[in-house]
C-alpha cells in the first residue's frame, strides 16, 4: 500500500488515486526514473562544450536577475541519484551539503518521487490554513507523535520556512509572557532572515542597515577551548564554564526583572560553527529559565532529524524543559510545536500558505522513514557515518599535518554531531576555508562553510541514502582540493 492510499477517506479522490491507471502511470514513471538515474554514479564534467557554454549563459542570467552572482555556479538539472546530483550542463557532483540540510534522502529518491507524483494529483498546489487537505493534518500528527515521546509538546503549527516557524514561536512566547519583551539568545546563534530573526541572530552582517526594535541579551555558548583554559589541571573546566554561563544568565535576569519572555536554544549551533555543548550546559541554563518563568524555545531547524535522535532535545535528554520547538529543512514543511500552556489565542498564528501539497506528502513520508529506519542511537546509521567521517579527517591530517596547523582557536580538527559534520583545516581561517569550498565544488564535492571564527568546512550529507563506503571517494576529492588550496594560499 502506498503512502497516499493509506488515507482513510471515502471519496472520488481516493478512488482516483487508487485507480489502476494512476498506479500504473506512477510505476511507469518511477521505472523510467530508475533507468535514467542509473547512469549517474560518479563525479564528471559537463556533457559537451556546447552544454558548458549554455550553462555559462544561464549563470550570467542568474547573476543579472538576482542582482549578484550565485555563491557556487550551481544550477541543478532536476535529476540525481542519491548523493550524486546532475547540474544543468550534464556534469555530476557529490552533494555533501544537500541544500543546507534539506535533501537527507538525496536526489531523485524513487519512493519520495512517487509520493510527490501522487501529491501532484491534489486539486491545488498550495495547502493553506483556511483550506487544507487531510494530509496536512496527518503530517502534523505524525510529527507530534514523535515529538511527544520525550517532551510535553502538544500542538503544532505548520508553515513553509524555518524563519517563519521561528517568528511564530517568538510570538507564542511573547504572548504567553506579555508584557515581557526581552529575548535571551546565545552568541553566534542563527535563526533565519526575517527582520526579527536577523536581529536575534548574532551576526552584524545579517542586519546591516536594519533599524533595531528587538531587545536581545546574549549569553556565551559553550566553548571547549575556553573551558580547557578554565580548568585547573583537572577535569573541571566544563563545570567552571557552565557556572560562568549560569551566573551570566542570572545577572541578566536580575538586571531586567520579569522582562524576559524566552531563551532561544540552538542545541547544536548550525551557522555559528556546528558548535556542541555538554547536555549539562543546556540543562543548567534551562533550569534557571524555568525558575524565572522564562520560556525555553528550542530551534531545531537545522538539527531536526540528523543528530542521534529525531529531536536533538531527546539526544541530549532535555525534552522535559522544552516549551516551544521549531523544526525545518529535512522535514520539507517547517513547524512550531508548543505545549498546552503555550497554545496561543486565536488570531496570533495563521497564513495563506501552509506549504505545497508535495512538500506536505513528502515531509510526512520522510518523518515515517526516519522513525522506522535504523538512523538513531549510538550504533545507528547517523552515528556510524559520523565516525567514518571523523576517521577520514584524522587520517588526512596524519598524511598532511601541514594542512592542520595547531591553533588555540581550534581545539579539535573534526567536530559536529551526527549528520552535522565539520572539519577545520588551515587554523580555522576564513579565506582559505572559502577558497577550499570553491575548489571542492570545482573538483566535484559540494560543501559549505560555517562559523564566525574559527571557520570550518561543513557537511550535511544525504545520510538517508549514502553508503559508508562512499567516504573514501569523498575524501580522495577533499585531498586533491586541499592540496590545491594549500599551494594557492602559499
Ligand atoms: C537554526 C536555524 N534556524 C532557522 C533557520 C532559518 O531557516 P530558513 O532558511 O528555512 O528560513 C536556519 C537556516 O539555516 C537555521 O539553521
Amino acid at each position: 500500500m502506498t503512502h497516499t492510499q493509506a488515507i482513510p477517506t471515502a471519496s472520488v479522490a481516493e478512488d482516483f488515486r487508487r485507480s489502476p491507471v494512476v498506479r500504473n502511470a506512477i510505476s511507469a514513471v518511477i521505472g523510467e526514473l530508475r533507468a535514467r538515474q542509473s547512469s549517474i554514479t560518479a563525479v564528471r564534467g559537463p556533457r559537451s562544450a556546447e552544454s558548458r557554454q549554455s550553462y555559462e549563459r544561464l549563470l550570467k542570467l542568474a547573476a543579472e536577475t538576482r542582482g549578484r552572482a550565485l555563491f557556487y555556479p550551481y544550477l541543478g538539472s532536476g535529476l540525481g541519484h542519491g548523493p550524486f546530483v546532475e547540474l544543468a550542463d550534464g556534469s555530476v557532483k557529490l552533494d555533501m551539503i544537500t541544500g543546507i540540510g534539506v535533501h537527507f534522502f538525496g536526489h531523485s529518491d524513487p519512493e519520495l518521487t512517487g509520493v510527490a507524483l501522487e501529491a501532484a494529483l491534489n486539486d491545488t498546489v498550495q495547502q493553506g490554513h483556511l483550506m487544507a487537505n487531510t494530509e496536512a493534518i496527518q503530517l502534523g500528527e505524525t510529527l507530534l507523535t514523535e515529538a511527544k515521546r520525550g517532551s510535553r509538546l502538544e500542538h503544532v503549527f505548520l508553515c513553509n520556512s524555518g524563519a517563519m516557524a521561528n517568528e511564530n514561536a517568538l510570538k507564542v512566547c511573547l504572548q504567553k509572557h506579555a508584557p515581557a519583551s526581552r529575548i535571551l539568545a546565545f552568541a553566534h546563534c542563527f535563526m533565519g532572515r526575517t527582520w526579527a530573526m536577523s536581529q536575534i541572530g548574532d551576526s552584524a552582517a545579517n542586519r546591516q542597515g536594519l533599524p533595531l526594535n528587538v531587545l536581545v541579551d546574549y549569553m556565551p555558548f559553550y566553548d571547549p577551548a575556553v573551558a580547557r583554559r578554565m580548568s585547573a589541571g583537572d577535569a573541571s573546566g566544563a563545570t567552571r564554564f557552565i557556572d560562568m554561563a549560569v551566573s551570566h544568565l542570572r545577572q541578566s535576569i536580575e538586571r531586567y526583572p520579569g522582562q524576559h519572555a524566552c531563551f532561544i536554544f540552538e542545541l547544536v549551533q548550525g551557522e555559528g560553527g556546528f558548535n556542541t555543548a555538554p547536555p549539562e550546559f543546556h540543562r543548567e541554563l534551562m533550569k534557571v529559565c524555568k525558575d524565572a518563568g522564562i520560556a525555553v524555545w528550542d530551534d531545531e531547524v537545522q538539527t531536526f532529524g540528523r543528530t542521534e535522535r529525531m529531536f536533538c532535545y531527546d539526544a541530549l535528554g532535555l525534552g522535559e524543559y522544552v516549551d516551544v520547538c521549531c523544526v525545518g529543512k529535512m522535514s520539507q514543511v517547517c513547524a512550531a510545536l508548543f505545549t498546552k500552556a503555550y497554545n496561543p489565542k486565536p488570531g496570533l498564528l495563521s497564513g495563506t500558505f501552509l506549504s505545497t501539497a508535495d512538500a506536505v506528502h513528502v515531509g510526512r513520508r520522510i518523518i515515517e522513514r526516519l522513525r522506522d529506519g535504523d538512523y538513531y542511537g549510538e550504533q545507528g546509521r547517523i552515528a556510524r557515518h559520523h565516525r567514518a567521517f571523523s576517521q577520514q579527517v584524522r587520517s588526512l591530517a596524519q598524511r598532511h599535518p601541514e594542512w592542520f596547523p595547531p591553533s588555540p582557536e581550534v581545539p579539535d580538527i573534526v567536530g559536529g554531531f551526527g549528520g552535522m559534520m565539520r572539519f577545520s583545516p588551515f587554523g580555522g581561517k576564513k579565506e582559505p576555508m572559502i577558497k577550499l569550498c570553491h575548489n571542492l565544488f570545482e573538483d566535484g564535492v559540494i560543501s559549505f562553510y560555517c562559523g564566525h571564527g574559527p571557520f570550518h568546512v561543513r557537511f550535511l550529507p544525504p545520510l538517508g541514502v549514502m553508503e559508508e563506503a562512499l567516504w573514501p571517494t569523498v575524501f580522495s576529492i577533499v585531498e586533491k582540493s586541499m592540496s590545491r588550496t594549500a599551494s594557492e594560499i602559499k
